[in-house]
């Protein structure tokens, strides 16, 4: 596909919602590689670099992604909020107190994990006296990969952000787990590859920076049966959500290689303005 330089008319938020290995990390990547504009948090990304570090929330959070279940919705919760403000896509509306919710401030690495009492006793996470404010600017674009996926989780970022696209990727149950067996991933930067879709280029090492390639801890089969389930008991509610407030957008494929031009045209229509 030739590259073309595109301006975006608005700040595109976007969510990435599919069962695990649909290719949600894959499809982010595309994107990124397409609109340099854009940029992702993915929530599961940030939480194997928390597990990685060992930090006290990495510590919590790892046997539970090992064994397949949901992280609870306060540490993502937190996770993302900090994220968000780091990046600066997320600032307190003008004139009042800086955006420090409970962990909003720390960094999510030393952050005491007493507070998250807080966050699960608030009736929401944006309990500020004014609710935060969001850039228009096309510079604020992003993609949350992962995050939102619960409709709880939802409805707490709609007290934060906005978002203006949901993306639902559908593929066969059967071709997904496929590929699962062969994926390999590069930890600090998230990037992914498969031993027969997108190899390395020198087996075993990363393109970029020829580090070791890893396993994901909950990459077998029994694991991915038990993710696959809580997708299917999650992503109703939370695809009903995004349904009723008219951003939610559905793509079928068997491959990734269907489904981006597919993306690509959808993203255009939404978001581009001219095409230089
Ligand atoms: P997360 O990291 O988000 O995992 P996931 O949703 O299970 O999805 P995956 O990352 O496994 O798949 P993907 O859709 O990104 O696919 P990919 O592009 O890699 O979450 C992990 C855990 O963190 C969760 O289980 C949970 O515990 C916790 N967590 C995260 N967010 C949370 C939240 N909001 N709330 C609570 N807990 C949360 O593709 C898969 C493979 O297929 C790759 O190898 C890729 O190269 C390959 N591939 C892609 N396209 C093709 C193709 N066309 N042909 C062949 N292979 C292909
Ligand atoms: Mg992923």
């Amino acid at each position: 596909m030739a590259n073309k330089i595109m301006n975006l008319s608005r700040a595109a938020r976007i969510i990435l919602v599919g069962a695990p290995g649909v290719g949600k990390g894959t499809q982010a990547e595309r994107l990124l590689q397409r609109f340099p504009q854009l940029s992702v948090i993915s929530s599961g990304d940030l939480l194997r670099d928390n597990v990685k570090n060992q930090t006290p929330l990495g510590i919590k959070a790892e046997g539970i992604m090992k064994s397949g279940e949901l992280v609870p919705d306060a540490m993502i919760l937190r996770l993302i909020l900090h994220e968000l403000k780091t990046r600066g896509w997320l600032f307190p509306a003008a004139g009042t107190q800086p955006l420090t919710l409970s962990s909003a401030s720390m960094s999510a690495q030393e952050s005491d994990f007493n507070i998250e009492d807080h966050f699960v006793n608030s009736p929401s996470l944006a309990n500020f006296a004014s609710p935060p404010q969001t850039s228009d600017e096309p510079a604020a674009s992003f993609i949350l990969d992962g995050f939102p996926r619960t409709a709880g989780q939802a409805t707490q970022l709609d007290n934060l952000i906005p978002m203006n696209l949901v993306v639902s990727f559908k593929t066969p149950v059967e071709v997904i787990l496929e590929r699962i067996a062969g994926r390999w991933v590069h930890l600090p930067s998230g990037r992914v590859y498969n031993t027969t879709f997108n190899a390395p280029v020198v087996p075993g090492k990363d393109d970029i920076t020829g580090e070791p390639l890893s396993k994901r801890a909950d990459d077998d089969e029994q694991t991915w049966i038990t993710r696959l389930k809580k997708f299917e008991e999650t992503s109703e509610p939370l695809l009903n959500h995004y349904a009723k407030k008219g951003v939610l957008w559905e793509v079928e494929g068997k491959s990734s290689d269907e489904i981006s031009p597919k993306l690509f045209e959808q993203f255009e229509r939404t978001f581009v303005n001219s095409a230089l």
